[in-house]
């Protein structure tokens, strides 16, 4: 393996994030697939992306859409084969778009080879390839601690055969990997080569943060602080091999390609995303960082009123943090997300096309790669639940399993669902106003948002004044000469930080400087030209309105969001 100097071509990218489940059926069995992907590969051209982001695609039971991986080196059967992705991945490079692959190695599926041989005996030669222990208690009938799933429910899972328990962050069917084992990074390298090898150019390392666990001897392992979905986190969070173990992949195998990684990092602090990202560590290139999504959440879950000021100084942190030493995803949307319509907006009534226009100038202007989640593009918006069965996801099924029998908390359920479910960003893509959004010919495994009808690629398409085309013009501006320099290098500084209704800030490189306002109201507010600001040959770069109003002091319409090149 020959030695590359990286190109660092990610610094240049829009990814966008396929959630092949829900993207488009090829086939005609009411699920997304490969080679439905493969009929809108022209789709993801025009819409001027340079990258994919393919949410996991391997052998997997289904436990958690994907997350649970029976084989690391073929295709889910229910998505096509092996031969449909290597006709996907052609069909992406010659139209100029990197593939990057989910790497899921946090937890494997119970159902794959090695946990099935792990089970069998404590002498198996795969035991410790996860992460057995005694019980408590008399009969070891107790779980080893109060560790819990962040899926809900206790972290640990009794077998029979051997009459130990294993850990499991996630599901029951997710049986955490040992990464303490070299044998499981061996693996972990050899399978990362395997689809580097196939022509993969990146991956989306899921949960990353979590691989490496404190030593849990048996009988001492610690109790973690109270959080219903998340006790334990700080023995297992930002563990104390972690970046020893990343260093060594990106050593072994990541650094002898032209490849890029970018980390799920939940919980991740400034000061330890730096350590992730510098490139002189060479551990991972980007992260995804939390704290903007949770700007209107408690713990993951619990929905809290949304603070306009609160986003702003989260962004403000981490622009400024990682200036020239590390480099972060820019993202509002994925598949655990609900859609950002609403959520970062309040209600916005008649004005849901400035809305999403407005939230994408607000985070595309920023440093950093942008991540577009499908549907995000026209504008989706989030779904009005009724009851626990419009849902899918085992995260809601299982809290209302938890909580369904307790009156007074039942009863907000529906309510928290409605702002927090994953759902929401799960429901078939919206392609035509055709039956099942033209998702799919036959009844879909999930019915779409009967919003479709309006809200869809081929309305979109012929409407010049579309969230789909403006997308298309803030996506060109990465590679606009004018201005693609400053996006990609400029320093970042805020004005108005206490303000709760515009975000407003200017990115800078040598000499040239742009001016971003973002009116996040449903109604007009009051801006200022910051004093700071010399205005003379000021040029208009993109807007939300199709007339621009003079701007030296000035009313912004609901949502009004514009990009002046300032000097
Ligand atoms: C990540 C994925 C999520 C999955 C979890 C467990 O957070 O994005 O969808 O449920 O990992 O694999």
């Amino acid at each position: 393996m020959e030695n590359f100097v990286k190109t660092r071509w990610y610094k240049d990218s829009v990814v966008y994030q396929i959630y092949p489940r829900s993207f488009k059926d090829g086939n005609g069995d009411g699920i997304g697939d490969i080679r439905g992907i493969i009929e809108k590969l022209d789709y993801l051209k025009e819409l001027g992306i340079t990258a994919v982001w393919l949410s996991p695609c391997y052998k997997s039971p289904n436990a958690d859409n994907g997350y649970d991986i029976s084989d690391y080196r073929d295709i889910m059967d229910e998505f096509g084969t092996l031969d449909d992705w290597k006709e996907m991945t052609a069909g992406l490079h010659e139209r100029g778009i990197k593939l990057i692959m989910d790497l899921v190695v946090n937890h494997t599926s119970d159902e794959h080879y090695w946990f099935q041989e792990s089970r069998k005996s404590k002498d198996n030669p795969y035991r410790d390839y996860y992460i057995w222990r005694k019980g408590r208690g008399k009969n070891g009938k107790k779980p080893p601690n109060n560790w819990t799933s962040r899926f809900g429910g206790p972290a640990w899972k009794y077998d029979e055969t051997t009459k130990e328990w294993y850990m499991h962050l996630w599901a029951e069917k997710q049986p955490d990997l040992n990464w303490d084992n070299p044998k499981v990074r061996k693996e972990v390298q050899d399978l990362v080569k395997y689809w580097l090898d196939l022509g993969v150019d990146g991956f989306r390392c899921d949960v990353i943060t979590y691989i490496s666990k404190t030593v849990l001897p048996d009988g001492t392992i610690p109790d973690g602080k109270f959080n219903p979905i998340a006790v334990g986190d700080e023995y297992f969070c930002h563990g104390p091999h972690i970046h020893e173990y990343l260093h060594e992949l990106n050593e072994k195998v990541l650094s002898h390609y032209d490849s890029m990684t970018v980390g799920e990092a939940a919980n991740v602090t400034l000061e330890e995303g730096l350590k992730y990202t510098a490139e002189d560590r060479e551990e991972l290139d980007t992260i995804f960082f939390f704290d903007h999504v949770e700007s209107d959440m408690m713990m993951q879950v619990i929905p809290k009123k949304f603070d306009l000021r609160k986003l702003k100084a989260v962004f403000t942190k981490w622009q400024k943090g990682m200036f020239g030493k590390g480099w972060i995803a820019l993202y509002y949307e994925n598949h655990d997300q609900p859609r950002s319509l609403g959520r970062f907006t309040g209600k916005y009534g008649d004005h849901r096309k400035e809305a999403a226009k407005m939230l994408a100038v607000s985070l595309h202007m920023q440093q950093g790669t942008p991540y577009v989640y499908q549907g995000q593009e026209l504008g989706m918006t989030n779904f009005k639940f009724k009851s626990v069965n419009e849902m899918r996801d085992q995260l809601a099924t299982n809290i209302w399993n938890m909580i369904k029998y307790i009156p007074l908390v039942r009863r907000l359920f529906i309510p928290i669902m409605n702002r927090r479910s994953r759902d929401h960003g799960r429901m078939p893509m919206h392609w035509s106003a055709d039956k099942y959004a033209g998702f799919s010919e036959v009844t879909p495994w999930y019915e779409p948002n009967p919003n479709y009808v309006d809200i869809n690629v081929e309305e979109s398409e012929k409407d010049p004044d579309s969230v789909l085309n403006f997308y298309k013009k803030l996506i060109a501006l990465r590679k606009d000469p004018e201005v693609a320099h400053i996006i990609k290098n400029g320093v970042y500084t805020e004005y108005y930080p206490k303000n709760k209704d515009l975000y407003v800030y200017e990115r800078s490189y040598k000499g040239e400087t742009i001016l971003i306002v973002c009116n996040f109201k449903h109604k007009n507010v009051e801006f200022k030209l910051p004093k700071e600001i010399a205005f003379n040959d000021a040029k208009l770069v993109i807007s939300n309105y199709n007339d621009s109003l003079p701007l030296s002091s000035m009313t912004l319409r609901p949502y009004e969001a514009f990009v002046y090149k300032i000097s």
